[in-house]
């Protein structure tokens, strides 16, 4: 379980987020939705410690994380799958996958169940990654971030600037990955129907702050519409 408590961050001297809590229990979708420029990616890396808290504080699994560094939040348990589909893009699709599960005992299992997830990887191991659409670099970007073992994922606006086909395919493989349990995820979506449609929790972020939260699912969108006035 995530939780953040009071949590203030930003850059430099300006203030982005300004006291949320929310909580991510085990084994749920939680969704945070805002408008562009609302903090929503800063929420995000301030989780994954990218972004130091200034006040608040952080736990993952009932231990403090707020002053963890990302690479000891990965080890925890926590992937980060930042906005924008980032690959290594010189860098085969079978190499962006190994960098992650080089030194990992299971490390050529774990690639194998990567990309049982997304059969349509298979075929592109030797493109590089640079090559990619945007749809099958945002599947790559997911599945290295499963090859850590993660009981956390935090999905930053994965099917942003996709194509439809291939965002119902990321879609359904995010809601029958946490459907395995031993999987939480927090994920930032601008699309409201599929995000509640995954979602158990939901929180709106306007301007840093939390202005409304509650139980996912599809009967809750018209609220969240009203409650995000679009
Ligand atoms: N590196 C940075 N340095 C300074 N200010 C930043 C930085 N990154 C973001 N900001 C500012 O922080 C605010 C929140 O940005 P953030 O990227 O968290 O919003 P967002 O909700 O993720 O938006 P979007 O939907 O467009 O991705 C914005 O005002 C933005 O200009
Ligand atoms: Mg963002």
């Amino acid at each position: 379980m995530l939780e953040l408590i009071d949590v203030h961050a930003g850059y430099g001297r300006t203030e982005v987020i300004h006291g949320v809590s929310l909580t991510v229990p085990d084994d749920s979708v939680v969704a945070v939705m805002g408008h562009n420029g609302a903090g929503k990616t800063t929420l995000l890396r301030t989780a994954v410690g990218l972004i130091g808290a200034k006040s608040g504080r952080l736990e993952f699994n009932g231990e403090p994380i707020t002053k963890l560094s990302p690479s000891r939040r990965v080890r925890r348990g926590i992937a980060y799958v930042p906005q924008g589909q980032q690959s290594f893009p010189q860098l085969t699709t079978a190499e962006n996958l190994q960098v992650v599960a080089d030194g990992r005992k299971r490390g050529k299992a774990l690639i194998d169940e990567s990309l049982d997830l997304f059969p349509a990887l298979r075929e592109l191991l030797p493109r590089k990654a640079g090559l990619l659409s945007g749809g099958q670099r945002q599947q790559l970007a997911i599945a290295r971030a499963l090859i850590t073992e993660p009981t956390l994922l935090i999905l930053d606006e994965p099917t942003e600037g996709i194509q439809p086909s291939v965002v119902a395919e990321i879609e359904r493989t995010i809601i029958d990955l946490t459907r395995r349990g031993g999987l939480s995820v927090l994920l930032v979506e601008q699309h409201i129907g599929f995000a509640l449609q995954a979602a158990q929790r939901y929180y709106i972020l306007q301007s840093g702050r939390v202005t409304s939260s509650g139980a996912g699912g599809a009967g809750a969108e018209s609220t969240v519409r009203s409650a995000m006035a679009i």
